[in-house]
């Protein structure tokens, strides 16, 4: 009996362990609009609602060529315009993306400036005199995770039922002015609307390309 009730102790703290371990060390998992989980390097078309767009006629993600020749920059789209991303978590071996991880986020490559990558990197615009925001352009690397490339790492994170892109990088710990934001939209001067780190959020779905 007393043999018997040892080995059922054993057996539960040997079963038990693993599973309370893996439950804290992984953030949940991140579905599609179908419900299915969202994939390393299968294709994407963000869907972008609230409060820019109504949820009914959600907007897409495209490139264009705004002011300088290359990389190309990252603005929002008719959905039927958008072009298709995929999602590259910091560790390549996940082949499943979970909320808050470290994510590169990349297009398909682009012929119009085939010696930039399509991968998202933040680069700081001058507004005003002495005011200047973050916008969301391409030509970022592809992991290497760490100080070089902290702008180029981005959190996909729960929001209003569906979700959000925030910029709030992981990679360097010792990095200082890392300021967490939400990636939202802003409409530059000569009207571009432009995916750029902004208090408002936009609410994003994933529809499987
Ligand atoms: C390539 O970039 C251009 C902007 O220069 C954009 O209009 C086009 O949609 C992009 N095409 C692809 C396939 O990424």
């Amino acid at each position: 009996m007393k043999t018997a009730l040892f080995a059922f102790v054993l057996l539960f703290a040997l079963v038990s362990q693993p599973l309370l371990g893996a439950a804290e060390a992984s953030p949940d998992e991140v579905v599609d609009t179908v419900g299915k989980l969202l994939r390393a390097g299968v294709n994407y078309n963000i869907l972008l609602s609230m409060p820019y767009t109504n949820s009914r006629n959600p907007k897409g993600l495209g490139l264009s060529k705004i002011g300088k020749s290359c990389p190309l920059d990252v603005v929002v789209v008719d959905r039927y315009h958008s072009l298709p991303l995929r999602f590259i978590p910091v560790n390549p071996k996940k082949g499943v993306i979970r909320v808050s991880t470290d994510l590169n986020i990349m297009f398909p490559p682009n012929i119009t400036c085939p010696h930039h990558s399509t991968v998202w990197k933040l680069e700081s615009f001058k507004v005003s005199k002495g005011r200047s925001l973050s916008l969301v352009s391409t030509g970022g690397v592809k992991g290497n995770p760490g100080r070089e490339t902290i702008g180029n790492w981005f959190k996909i994170e729960k929001y209003g039922g569906a979700y959000k892109l925030v910029y709030c990088p992981s990679v360097c710990p010792y990095c200082k002015h890392v300021v967490c934001e939400n990636v939202g939209m802003f409409v530059d001067e000569k009207g571009n609307h432009r995916l750029a780190l902004s208090a408002v959020p936009f609410q994003v779905k994933f529809l499987k390309a």
